[in-house]
This record gives structure tokens, sequence and C-alpha cells, in this order.
């Protein structure tokens, strides 16, 4: 018996900071997206081996510190596997690639131990702010930690470029050096002013409107913990991107183009100026899902 389950990446077009709370986490306003950039899951029954292939697969724990073997402790009722990740979701880049990876087994989980949506989404939330959207997918609005989720009506689809890092960035780090940037005045939280203009564009599938609303208060930390990556930013707006920006707390760049041909574009000059790997993908997708083949 063997269950291959996709794991989708997320990109935040809003990504709405606000003051950290009492239990350290920082209350956000966010918008997410799925795209159609995916890991797989291949899982047949086991020992709770997990192994990876794949660009970044080094960069992956394999130990019970993987999402993956945390989401399976949860429901020890469930009889234990061995899972096959095909990676190609880039590894700590700010795209949600553990958290997805979390949300697919979740899903095989409630396959196999006939688990209620519900007992899915609250284990997602207690392994991980970003894990119940990836669980989810589509178009959603994020509050709380990220974890309180609201679907947002989205007509079309929407073409970006990612220029990926070779170094991972610890999202607790670029969070604490944004708490440190406000300490001194920088780096105000503003990116939540722009949601009603950004759920009117994805309303409307208007890409101009869209790129004009997209807004991360995390981008001045991960910039001042990555000056190397500013240049890229520039060049990619002076390239035609209609936005360019740090996806989540990064280092992944996402530049939102007009088509999947300028996406393209961008993909072939970005990665030739600054020798970087690039990727190409569209939104939304859909969240964790077992294929049926
Ligand atoms: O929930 P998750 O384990 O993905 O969060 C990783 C880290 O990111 C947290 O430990 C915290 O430092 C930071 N974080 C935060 N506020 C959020 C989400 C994450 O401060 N809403």
């Amino acid at each position: 018996m063997l269950t291959t389950v996709k794991a989708h990446a997320k990109v935040n077009l809003l990504l709405g900071v606000g003051p950290a709370r009492a239990d350290g986490f920082h209350e956000l306003s966010t918008v997410f997206m799925a795209l159609d950039l995916f890991d797989v899951l291949t899982i047949t029954p086991g020992s709770g081996k997990i192994t990876v292939t794949g660009r970044d697969a080094h960069k992956v724990p394999v130990d019970g510190s993987n999402l993956i073997s945390k989401a399976a402790a949860l429901f020890p009722q469930v009889a234990p596997v061995d899972v096959a990740i095909a990676k190609n979701i880039p590894v700590a880049g700010g795209m949600a690639g553990g958290s997805a990876n979390a949300a697919a087994m979740l899903r095989y989980l409630q396959q196999a131990g006939n688990l209620s949506d519900a007992e899915v989404l609250a284990a997602a939330a207690q392994l991980g702010s970003d894990v119940p959207f990836t669980v989810v997918g589509g178009v959603q609005h994020g509050t709380g930690r990220g974890e309180k989720l609201t679907p947002v009506p989205c007509t079309g689809e929407f073409w970006f470029c990612f220029a990926l890092s070779d170094k991972g960035c610890s999202t607790p780090e670029v969070y604490a050096t944004v708490d440190k940037l406000r300490e001194q005045g920088l780096a105000a939280p503003t990116a939540a002013q722009q949601l009603d203009a950004q759920l009117a564009a994805l309303a409307a599938g208007d890409v101009h409107a869209l790129a004009a609303a997209i807004a991360n208060d995390l981008q001045p930390a991960t910039l001042a913990l990555r000056p190397d990556l500013e240049p890229i930013l520039t060049y990619g707006e002076r390239q035609g991107a209609l936005a360019a920006f740090i996806s989540g707390s990064g280092p992944t760049i996402a530049m939102l183009a007009e088509s999947k041909a300028a996406a393209e574009q961008l993909a072939i000059n970005v990665g030739y100026m600054f020798g970087v790997a690039t990727l190409v993908a569209c939104g939304p997708a859909a969240g964790a899902t077992i294929q049926q083949d």
C-alpha cells in the first residue's frame, strides 16, 4: 500500500506583523496564496524513516525534529510509516516547505486514522503557524499567529518568479530583528493597511492593483540580516516585475509578473545576473492533497 501526497508551497502577498504577544508570537494580518510548486511525499508502511531527494535534500532534518515525525507522533493510533520526500520547495526559504510537508502528512493521517477536519486543523496549529494554511491552501486571510483562516475570493491566476538563496533565514531571528528595529523607531508596521486594497485586487483578478498592494512588514528585518538581497529586488523591478518582495521571512525573493512569459523571462535574467537559482510558479493552488491514482 503506497500513498502519495502533494505538499504545496505558499507566498505571503501581505504580511502585516503586529507587536510581540505575551507568548512571544506576533499578531499577524496576512494573505497567504498556495502555489503550484510542491513537494511529493510517498508514504509506505514502515518504521518512521524519512528520506529526502531533490535540490535542498541535505538541509532537511530526518530525525524526530522533522515536522512530519511530529505530526505522526500526535496520532500514535495510526500505524507507523516511512516517508520519502521529493523536495522542490526551498528549505528555510520563507515558502513554508517544512509546514507543507507536515500538512501533507496530516492529510495522510486523516485518511488512515479517520480523523475529522477539526482534529487535523487543531494538530496543524499545534505544529506551526503556517501549517493550517498549507493544509487548506487556496488564498486565505490569516490572523492570530497566522493559524486563524478566512477564505479570500480570488479570480484568475497569478505568475511569480522566485529567486532562491543558498543560505536559509531563521524565522525567529527575523522576527527578533523586527522587534529590535522597532525599538529603534524603524520598521513600523504598515502592511496591514493594504488589506482592503489587496482583497479587492484578488477578487477582481487585477494583477496591477495586486502588485500595488503587496507589503511585507518583515522585509526590512530580512534585508538588515541579508543586505545582499536588496540588489536582486531592485533589478527584478527594473526587469519588469510588477512587485519584487521578500517571501515570508525570506530569504526567497518573490517577483509578481504580468504573465507566465514575463515570469520566465525574469527567471532567466535574474538567474544570469546574480548566479542564483530561480523558479517560476503560479497561484492559487490547492492545499495538501492525496493523489488519487
Ligand atoms: O509557528 P512557527 O513554529 O512556524 O514559528 C516559528 C517562529 O517564528 C516562532 O518561534 C516565532 O519566533 C516566530 N513567529 C512569530 N509570530 C508569528 C509566527 C512566527 O513571532 N505569528
